[in-house]
């Protein structure tokens, strides 16, 4: 079965990205034939600073190799070194009605948010639906906010495959309901713009920082204390197993400790869980010649099938003569 996935270069990941899509990514290398990538060309819509697409493409390809991405298990690649997504992506177009790109909530979004639009933002969803068409994709694990695109890259390859027969394989998105969201260290969704978020790989000052300003009530050390309201606790849930998990709430419900000693154990929890990708990605970081090595044979690899795809289509279409 073969599973695709992309990831928009964001220099820092937190521990929102970590279980709402990174945790799941690592995770579909057991689960079928993975295809991952790093939504380079996705990016160019967004970051307009050259500087910093380049370090935020190193940097997020570091942090997925770090969190258990394995390029023997998997294809993993930077988008922008396959350019036949780009041949795809102009055909796929012409098979995409205005009125589909109109709905599209991410689009709406971001402009209602005062983000410029352009072309690049608008047809956004045309170049997801050839990053998943290139590679026969079956199944395309997404967040709830993608699976909209998914859905038209559905209905782009019906309308091409009613027009040249059955070239293109129809995708499904898979949506893991049980991945609740991380709430930020002030309660609201945690995210990269409100800046409330606690890192994977912050420096221990920084990750210190971030997990003692999480916002609580007022309620003193010799208050009984609600763990079933509280962030604190809401954040050890995605560290802690059962047991641990009952003793914390006796904490809570006997006086004497304050939120702060419970941010202490959720801090100690979060540099546990996150030590052994932080050795990894200090490694990595030391050798960006074995990054780029990965990310050249990811890209070979998936290059071969690309090409083998575009001579299919190109025929389909009549771009050979
Ligand atoms: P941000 O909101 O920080 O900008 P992105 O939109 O770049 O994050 O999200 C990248 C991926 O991480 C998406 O698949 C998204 O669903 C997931 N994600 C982001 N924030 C959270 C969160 N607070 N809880 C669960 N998943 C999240
Ligand atoms: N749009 C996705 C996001 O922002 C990233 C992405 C680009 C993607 N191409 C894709 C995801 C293809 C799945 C399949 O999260």
């Amino acid at each position: 079965m073969r599973i695709l996935s992309g990831i928009q270069p964001s220099g820092t990941l937190h521990i929102g990205n970590y279980f709402g899509a990174i945790q799941k990514i690592v995770q579909a290398q057991e689960e079928g034939d993975l295809f991952a990538f790093i939504a380079s060309y996705h990016a160019l819509t967004s970051v307009k600073d050259k500087e910093e697409l380049k370090n935020n493409i190193f940097e997020v390809a570091v942090n997925f190799l770090a969190s258990g991405i394995d390029p023997d298990k998997c294809t993993f690649w930077v988008q922008s070194d396959v350019k036949e997504v780009l041949e795809l992506y102009w055909i796929l177009s012409n098979h995409t009605p205005m009125g589909l790109l109109e709905r599209a909530h991410s689009y709406k979004d971001k402009v209602a948010r005062g983000k410029s639009s352009h072309h690049g933002l608008f047809s956004y969803p045309v170049l997801m639906a050839a990053d998943i068409l290139l590679f026969d994709s079956e199944i395309v694990p997404v967040g709830k906010d993608q699976i909209q695109h998914v859905e038209i890259a559905r209905d782009i390859a019906t309308s091409f495959n009613h027009t040249y027969g059955n070239f293109l394989t129809l995708p499904k998105s898979k949506v893991d309901e049980e991945v609740a969201t991380v709430p930020g260290t002030d309660g609201a969704k945690m995210s990269k713009s409100y800046n409330n978020t606690i890192d994977m790989f912050a420096s221990k000052k920084v990750l210190k920082k971030q997990v003692m300003g999480i916002v609580t009530d007022s309620k003193g050390l010799d208050d009984v204390k609600d763990w079933s309201n509280c962030n604190i606790y809401t954040l050890c849930k995605l560290f802690m197993n059962e047991d641990e998990l009952k003793t914390l709430q006796k904490r809570y419900e006997t006086p004497g400790e304050g939120y702060g000693h419970f941010k202490l154990t959720l801090l100690e929890k979060v540099t546990e869980y996150f030590a052994p990708f932080e050795k990894r990605r200090e490694e990595l970081l030391a050798n960006p010649e074995e990054v780029k090595l990965i990310l050249e044979k990811g890209a070979n690899k998936a290059r071969k099938l690309a090409v083998a795809k575009m001579i299919l289509i190109r025929e389909a279409v009549g771009l050979t003569y």
